[in-house]
């Protein structure tokens, strides 16, 4: 069984369109999400052309603010400072990686974290790993949300995640455990990994390599789960850290690339720009 993201995101946006239509009644406007990207990217510039579509097919508000890779660490600051400030903005997100000359760390941690819809900030982060209420990244919560509609059993299954990034490979695990599975987070420097792999009742490869995962490195049944987002060296075409064609016949459920874990990605951040817009209209008493 292949899991289409796509299908399960466009369902998804299809209800949250209709929930975003009723708030210029309820709020006297809709949600407002504003996304920085730095530099010209094409795999960034993508994503950010991906973010303003959803956002316009769920009836967000979406500013994409582009700047040159020659932008200054201060000037970035600055722009997060007036963002925070402005009452009128619900989400902000500034599209990753950036230029070297940039702290990542400084500028996530500068983003209130209210506004947060990436769930990158470090309070976040922290609520995550405490089981405290917070706004989640958006991969992982795809991710668990796929495996869900999918009708997959995460509690008591041995799952293994590839790769330990901040952004999918920890959160994931973090996810994956709350839901009762027994976890393993592998990585580049494991040792006898395909051993370690084909234990997997619940494979997720966020690792980053073009079809990393060959047909022997899976068990049989297992559900497989590509975040990859590569080019194929061979054809040019977009594809997984799974090599789809030899794994799929292996797989009691996998994901494809493209179509898999993107489009739930994108849905995600549909979902928590509506999360941080609704908490602060709750807060304020719906005056906004
Ligand atoms: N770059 C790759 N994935 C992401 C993501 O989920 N959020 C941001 N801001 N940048 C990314």
């Amino acid at each position: 069984m292949v899991i289409s993201g796509k299908e399960l995101a466009l369902s998804l946006k299809m209800k949250m369109a209709g929930e975003v239509a009723t708030f210029p009644r309820w709020y006297g406007r809709v949600p407002h999400l504003v996304v920085i990207l730095v530099g010209e990217d094409p795999g960034s510039i993508s994503y950010v052309t991906g973010k303003a579509k959803a956002s316009a097919e769920v009836g967000i508000r979406n500013t994409t603010i582009r700047r040159p890779e020659s932008i200054g660490e201060a000037e970035l600051l600055d722009m997060i400072a007036r963002l925070n400030a402005d009452n009128d903005v619900d989400g902000i997100l500034v599209q990753l990686p950036l230029p070297k000359h940039i702290d990542e760390a400084k500028v996530i941690a500068a983003i209130r974290q209210e506004k947060d819809v990436d769930g990158f900030h470090p309070l976040n982060v922290a609520a995550l790993w405490q089981k405290q209420p917070c706004t989640l990244p958006c991969t992982p919560k795809g991710i668990i949300k796929m495996l869900k509609s999918a009708g997959v059993t995460i509690e008591g299954r041995r799952a293994v995640v590839i790769g330990r990034s901040n952004i999918v490979g920890l959160p994931v695990a973090k996810l994956l455990l709350d839901e009762n599975a027994t976890v393993t987070v592998a990585h580049s420097r494991t040792k006898n990994l395909a051993e370690v792999t084909r234990q997997a009742e619940i494979l997720v490869v966020a690792i980053g390599r073009p079809k990393f995962v060959t047909a022997d490195m899976v068990g049989e049944g297992a559900v497989v789960i590509d975040v990859g987002v590569n080019r194929d060296p061979e054809t040019g075409k977009l594809c997984g850290d799974v090599d789809f064609a030899a794994v799929e016949p292996k797989a009691s459920v996998i994901t494809k690339v493209p179509g898999g874990v993107g489009p739930m990605t994108i849905c995600c951040l549909m979902e928590n720009t509506i999360e941080c817009f609704l908490r602060k209209m709750g807060s304020r008493g719906g005056n906004g």
